[in-house]
């Protein structure tokens, strides 16, 4: 009996691969368009690492893609500061970039390091200095959109008294803070308001990680990202940690990793993800496995576990893919909206469900 499409679509979700698996690109939900351009990229015959770049180069230079690149919110002094690691499977290397400043590619940086240094990783003013030496020039990343989301988050440190140097609380009072932040911002549109409030007061980490195979069985993966919003600055998340935010052997397959990475650096996600997968997991319960790990790291304590999300994303060499966030949905207002994850098996991207660990009420 032969399947519909609907439960072909079923049965590569459920992990179900046989014979030569073609060209498969699955990113975070983000990724759509880098999953387009991924596989025709790979439609192409181009290289799996240069149709993962080129994809997730759309995020990189999308002001709206607030996680990535361009329009990332930034460090707690108003400085955007980008992460981004690259593997290439066929030859088993690495690079990545750590607190990268005013490159909008940090990608294309990682990838300059696998293949013009002798090192995997650098980080601050060594990685800016080794992007400008490759001819990158430096421009500023801070859009007013991300400018006005970090003043909102200032005017929104307040001390015990509610009050708060970066705004005009005690000389023009106003009775409620959105009337302050109105006050404070009058060109600014009702929408973007609000995003800049919910993105205050819930720093995102979102992130963009893109893994691909060829029909030769060729595999790669990159994440890039602009990491924890406010954060710290030189803060560096998972996404440039090789085994953490990204991990390709070519042997058995590829994970990465989007959400808070500090919960994935202590369990290095993605390479425990695809050492499950050599041991004879399927991707789906790779993922699941991470995931019981750092929730074993809280005890089960789901109160603690509710404050974070973080996402896994499994490719295996076979074409058998998933992704697995320790939530079942982000809680955008009064309603909880099912995690996607993108997917290209050679049309159109679409978006499918992120298995889980833990159901959001
Ligand atoms: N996963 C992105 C970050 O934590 O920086």
């Amino acid at each position: 009996m032969a399947l519909g499409p609907a439960l072909l679509s079923m049965a590569s979700a459920a992990q179900v691969r046989s014979g030569s698996p073609g060209n498969v690109v699955i990113s975070s939900a983000n990724g759509l368009r880098a999953c387009q351009r991924a596989m025709e990229v790979l439609r192409q015959g181009g290289d799996t690492l240069d149709a993962v770049i080129a994809g997730v180069n759309i995020n990189e230079e999308d002001p709206e893609d607030n996680s990535v690149g361009y329009g990332g919110l930034p460090n707690e002094d108003g400085v955007v500061e980008l992460d981004a690691s690259v593997m290439h499977g066929p030859t088993r290397r690495a690079g990545s970039v750590a607190a990268l400043r005013n490159i909008k590619y940090p990608s294309r940086v990682a990838r300059l390091v696998m293949e013009r240094s002798d090192h995997i990783m650098l980080v601050g003013e060594g990685a800016l200095r080794f992007a400008k030496a490759h001819g990158f020039q430096e421009e500023n990343l801070l859009t007013d959109k991300s400018r006005i989301a970090w003043l909102v988050w200032k005017a929104n440190l307040r001390d015990s008294e509610g009050h708060s140097n970066w705004s005009d609380g005690l000389d023009a009072p106003v009775s409620k803070p959105s009337a302050q932040l109105r006050q404070m911002f009058p060109e600014v549109d009702e929408s973007l308001l609000a995003w800049a409030v919910e993105v205050a007061t819930r720093p995102p980490t979102g992130t963009i990680t893109c893994l691909a195979l060829n029909a030769k069985g060729e595999m790669s993966g990159v994440t890039t990202t602009s990491g924890l919003a406010w954060k710290i600055p030189g803060r560096v998340g998972d996404s440039p940690i090789i085994g953490a935010g990204l991990y390709v052997d070519q042997e058995v397959g590829a994970a990465g990793s989007t959400g808070r990475g500090e919960e994935n650096i202590r369990t290095v996600g993605a390479h425990t993800i695809v050492e499950n997968m050599r041991h004879g997991m399927p991707p789906k319960e790779a993922c699941l496995d991470v995931l019981k790990r750092i929730s074993r790291n809280y005890d089960q304590d789901l109160t603690r576990l509710a404050r974070f999300d973080i996402v896994f994303y499994a490719l295996r060499k076979d074409g058998a893919y998933a992704s697995a966030s320790l939530w079942s949905g982000r809680r955008q207002r009064e309603a909880v909206s099912t995690r996607k994850f993108a997917v290209n098996d050679g049309g159109e991207s679409r978006l499918e469900d992120c298995a889980f660990l833990y159901e959001r009420k």
